[in-house]
């Protein structure tokens, strides 16, 4: 969406993955401040997006949205204002439809123009726009109608469609969104982890700087994969120029989290300029290569090992892109060790079960 706003994917963090709906003003206040002292706003993470039930359920005698007086009772101004204090932005969450997914708050469907004011006049940065409750008619025809009431509130806002993927959201979601998931929810297991990651590779000739495909939010650090799991996932992630939204309690992250939602090389991947979205160039039994380019004519690869054995991948120039007897550099991103032998033709590892190795390649001749 021509709004000026993601040029590279969004980083931050939604209260939805870890928190679902038992959000209130204090822990997202909480929240901010974690991001900032352990750091993680200096590497990229901005935006500190509310999701479901921040609301009434009713809105009140003028139409509009109110926050919930029980869990929010210095209202979302006060909130965006404290965020904004710290250097950081405020995302939220509304619906295409009559209810929010939860059913404990309203939609903005019919609302669009009056919800969007409502938002910007709080200075909103960021709104997630779900689909339930839509009453049966085209996400093409609802959510539009969002993008324009944004595009008139006065203040840019990211607008992140959440749509599930079901009507090929990549397809349309350019002129409509800044990014669109291409999948139905994550959860905190290796097997919904990577299949989110398939499908949304499906679509990835169609992600470019304003407008990313979501593979839904992280999940790094709830508990439920093993560090090697969980450093798959921000690595393909991170090389499908995903949004980067922490979905764990930054209040309370272990060593090994840390290690894996600040390595800056990763993230570098991530927000690189030239927003190339990362393919699969080879999949073979349980070995996969997923690789695209980066600025600067280097190469980010990812060696995925999906099945139970250790085992050795070996990636080809020729399947990744670079030019034949080419003389490469390869830098590890997780060892955080450029490698003291340069390579030609191919560069081989050793890969873990369940693990990947990553690296960005750099032709040197
Ligand atoms: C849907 C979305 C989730 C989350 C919940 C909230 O399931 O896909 O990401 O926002 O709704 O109810």
């Amino acid at each position: 969406l021509a709004n000026g706003l993601a040029k590279t994917p969004p980083m931050g963090w939604n209260s939805w993955n870890h928190f679902g709906c038992q959000i209130d003003e204090k822990m997202i206040r909480e929240t901010a401040d974690a991001i900032i002292s352990t750091g993680l706003s200096k590497l990229g993470y901005t935006y500190v997006n509310i999701d479901d039930c921040w609301a009434e359920l009713n809105r009140d005698d003028k139409g509009n949205l109110v926050a919930k007086n029980s869990t929010f009772p210095s209202g979302i101004k006060a909130l965006a204002d404290y965020v904004h204090s710290k250097g950081l932005k405020l995302g939220i969450y509304s619906d295409a439809g009559y209810f929010t997914c939860s059913k404990r708050m309203p939609g903005s469907l019919g609302h669009e123009f009056q919800d969007a004011k409502t938002f910007a006049s709080w200075d909103i940065d960021y709104l997630k726009y779900d689909n339930c409750f839509n009453g049966g008619s085209k996400p093409t025809e609802r959510y539009p109608i969002m993008t324009r009431a944004l595009m008139k509130a006065g203040r840019p806002i990211f607008f992140s469609l959440c749509e599930w993927g079901d009507l090929h959201p990549a397809l349309w979601g350019a002129k409509v969104g800044n990014s669109w998931r291409t999948t139905g929810d994550i959860s905190d297991t290796w097997e919904s982890m990577i299949s989110k990651a398939d499908t949304n590779e499906v679509y990835a000739e169609l992600a470019r700087p304003g407008g990313w495909n979501d593979p839904d939010m992280l999940e790094v650090g709830n508990g439920g994969m093993t560090k090697n799991e969980y450093i798959v996932h921000f690595s393909l992630w991170a090389i499908s120029k995903a949004p980067l939204l922490l979905g764990c309690d930054v209040r309370n992250v272990t060593k090994d989290t840390m290690e894996i939602i600040s390595n800056k090389e990763v993230i570098a991947v991530n927000q690189d300029p030239l927003g190339v979205q990362a393919k699969k160039v080879r999949m073979e039994g349980d070995l996969e290569i997923w690789a695209g380019p980066l600025s600067g004519y280097r190469v980010a690869v990812v060696l995925l090992n999906r099945g139970a054995q250790r085992i050795a991948i070996t990636a080809n120039w020729d399947d990744i892109g670079i030019p034949p007897k080419s003389v490469v550099e390869a830098r590890d991103l997780w060892e955080h060790k450029t490698l003291k032998k340069h390579f030609v033709d191919k560069l081989s590892a050793t890969v873990e079960s369940h693990g990947c190795k990553m690296y960005v390649l750099k032709p040197v001749a």
